[in-house]
């Protein structure tokens, strides 16, 4: 692994326009569940930094649960199998659960939760993804907020990784063609 060079990176989305969508995620989330409690999920670990500031505009009474499957390898290709790594620690049985995650990409890994998920009968499921490749698409699954649709391209930080590095950029940056795989 080269050594990061933060400082050449290219923003694709500042922090100032990722905390902005954000906010609106939140109040959009908050005025569906009509007062009703949320169970939050997310998928760690990418999905870390999005759930603590999505949390942060949500006005309901929220708690969090996590999960964490993997189905990535080290680099930057899917190997296309999803496991189970981490199960939730409560029970989701009639409760109104969202499943926070980082990145909706070939839909494998949300097809595989959603389908886990829904085996224990929450009163509703719903996805709320910060970032949507549409064109990278196996599965048939979208989410029901979306922070920003974007074309095929590998991006780094706000939680997101290469290889385990780059989760702590404030930033979401495009991954340099050229970086190694
Ligand atoms: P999916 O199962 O293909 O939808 O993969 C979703 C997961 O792949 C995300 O939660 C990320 O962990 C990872 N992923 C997909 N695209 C990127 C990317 O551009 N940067 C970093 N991780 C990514």
């Amino acid at each position: 692994m080269t050594t990061p060079n933060y400082q050449s990176l290219e923003v694709l989305y500042s922090r100032e326009q990722i905390a902005a969508r954000v906010a609106e995620m939140g109040a959009q989330i908050s005025a569906d569940l009509k007062g009703e409690k949320l169970v939050m999920v997310g998928v760690l670990k990418g999905a870390a930094l999005f759930l603590s500031d999505l949390a942060r505009s949500v006005t309901a009474d929220a708690t969090f649960d996590f999960v964490a499957v993997s189905s990535y390898g080290k680099g930057t290709r899917t190997s296309g199998a999803v496991k189970l790594i981490k199960d939730l620690d409560e029970s989701i049985e009639g409760k109104n659960v969202l499943v926070v995650e980082d990145i909706l990409d070939t839909g494998l890994t949300l097809s595989y939760l959603r389908k886990l998920l829904l085996q224990q009968r929450p009163k509703s499921l719903r996805i709320a993804t910060l970032l949507d490749k549409p064109s990278r698409r196996l599965e048939k699954i979208e989410a029901d907020y979306v922070g920003f649709s974007i074309p095929n391209l590998f991006v780094i930080g706000y939680g997101m990784d290469y290889a385990e590095h780059y989760r702590n950029l404030p930033d979401i940056c495009l991954m340099s063609p050229d970086h190694p795989e």
